[in-house]
């Protein structure tokens, strides 16, 4: 439902706007639970391989701190390559700590990174039956998304043909017609402009009547496995291509039901004052669980303490332990995926039909779904956790260099009985959504995260070398075992926690700036 905190007690709502967040509404108010997260993990003997970059290294000598370092984000043409330190072969990968706060380099990812490149729009379930919509932004751009009367899935920007309004003002919904609130003209749900207000006496031209009126479609729009994502560049990859094997992991997220998932109904959204990038990287960050998030696990503690006896769900110890198995993968297009092994499988609402999972979907993946918490990362914009007995949709929309919008989701199965789906938004609610014992932690660690940020005599951030002398360039067992090839492959104890797989997320944001600059040098739009 939208509208409100209803039913949120007043020292939650407090707590959340304590730690920077504002939110927009919620589903539903929090209730108790004592097993809401789960982490887990598996290991591997792994080695460092390296790859030389010699150009690179020869310029980066002489010390991450070094002022004489210092990336300098100028008008007209930028050197991207400054912002990232990428010289595994000497074990150092590192992120200027400019990418988080400087508002030049902002408005270019939102050119070079959101609006030439895919995004995630929503899930077709949010616009499942004709004339359903559903309104979001491709970077800075407003986006209309509509099923017509076909059932066919469009997307269009959501801007008035006459004067620029905005046609449609609500998040969500179902119309066969928009009409725009200033002048009234109207478009149905494909994007056709059927009506203008005293057209016949308006006294157009031949030439105006010639014009098309419609709503401007968006160049590119694709569907994986109801992942709807779109691109405003007519010239990017296809979305297959794009996704890569972040597929494997999308398909193993949809494979869990036999009827396929869907996103709960309503709407939970917040801001949180910190870049987007804090985001991308703390959906899979391991390191901070038992840090950030010991308010949770000492809630945890006490309600297991309380319920003494009656207590039927996972030992808390195990679920937390240091040495639990833990792997990653750095994957091509900037996706990455973290993964821990659950030390109690037979928790989750699956484990009950591990038979029929393994007969459907062969023993391999029905472990992968089973025994392994999965968080993953579809670069730039959307990210999916199913590491306990729920799961997360998490999109980001970037609305300022220290701003950020989050819509959340609970990700449930179609069909679930009525008695799971209640216990499985009362645990949603518990540890993920805005008012819950977790997301605020979140949110206070990015405020401060960015006030930080704020000290710009201090140049490189240190929070991506753990993990580093396990990881190996391509495929390890793991990666075999599911038949992907990743750029990079991780796997140690839950307190190694490893951060090589945001290298990923890195490296493409610097492939994706300088292609973008590359292109706005060739269109002249460089001084
Ligand atoms: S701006 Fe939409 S009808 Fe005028
Ligand atoms: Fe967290």
């Amino acid at each position: 439902m939208r509208g409100g905190a209803r039913g949120v007690p007043r020292w939650r709502r407090a707590r959340f706007a304590a730690r920077g967040g504002r939110w927009s509404s919620v589903i539903a108010g929090p209730r108790a639970s004592i097993h809401a997260k789960r982490p887990l993990i598996k290991v591997d003997s792994v080695s460092l391989r390296v790859w030389r970059r010699p150009d690179r290294v020869r310029r980066r000598r002489g010390g991450m701190n070094n002022p004489a370092q210092r990336p300098v984000a100028a008008a007209g043409a930028v050197d991207f390559d400054r912002y990232i330190d990428d010289r595994i072969e000497e074990g150092v990968f590192a992120v200027h700590r400019d990418i988080f706060r400087d508002e030049s380099l902002f408005e270019l990812e939102m050119k070079y990174i959101f609006e030439s490149n895919w995004v995630f729009l929503c899930h077709a379930s949010q616009v499942a039956a004709p004339h359903d919509f559903y309104t979001t932004h491709i970077g800075r751009q407003p986006v209309l998304v509509t099923r017509n009367g076909a059932g066919e899935l469009k997307a269009f920007l959501n801007t008035c043909t006459h004067k620029g309004s905005l046609v449609c003002l609500t998040r969500a919904g179902n119309r066969k017609f928009h009409s725009c609130t200033y002048h009234g003209w109207t478009f149905d749900s494909a994007g056709r402009c059927v009506s203008i207000k005293d057209h016949a006496e308006a006294a157009y031209t031949p030439a105006f009547e010639a014009n098309g009126h419609d709503l401007q479609a968006v160049p590119k729009l694709g569907e994986y496995r109801g992942w709807v994502f779109a691109s405003l560049n007519p010239d990017v990859v296809p979305l297959e291509q794009h996704l890569g094997d972040a597929r494997v992991f999308i398909d193993l997220l949809v494979e869990q039901a036999p009827d396929g998932m869907e996103l709960v109904r309503g709407n939970a959204s917040y801001t949180f004052p910190g870049n987007w990038k804090l985001q991308v990287e703390n959906c899979l960050d391991g390191y901070h669980l038992n840090i950030a998030h010991k308010g949770f696990i000492e809630i945890t503690r006490r309600r297991i303490a309380r319920a003494g006896a009656a207590y039927k769900g996972p030992d808390i110890e195990a679920m937390f332990g240091e040495n639990l198995k833990t792997g990653s993968f750095g994957l091509k297009n900037g996706h990455a995926l973290f993964f821990t092994e659950n030390p109690a499988p037979e928790f989750r609402p699956l484990w009950s039909q591990r038979e029929q999972l393994a007969a459907r979907l062969g023993a391999g993946r029905a472990k992968w779904l089973l025994q392994y918490g999965r968080n993953l990362t579809v670069f730039p914009n959307v990210q999916c956790t199913d590491n306990a007995v729920i799961g997360q949709f998490r999109v980001l929309r970037p609305l300022g260099t220290a701003l950020t919008e989050m819509e959340i989701y609970c990700w449930v199965p179609v069909g679930e009985p009525p008695a799971a789906r209640r216990q499985r938004l009362r645990q949603y609610e518990d540890f993920f959504n805005i008012s819950s014992t977790g997301t605020p932690d979140d949110v206070g660690a990015y405020r401060n995260c960015q006030e930080g940020l704020q000290a710009r005599a201090v140049d490189w951030l240190h929070g991506h070398g753990r993990g580093l002398k396990s990881m190996v360039r391509g495929a390890n067992d793991y990666a075999r075992e599911l038949g992907i090839e990743p750029e990079t492959s991780s796997a140690g104890p839950l307190n190694m926690s490893d951060e090589t797989l945001f290298h990923a997320n890195y490296r493409q944001w610097l492939r994706l700036m300088k292609e973008g600059q590359r292109r706005a040098r060739d269109a002249g739009e460089l001084g």
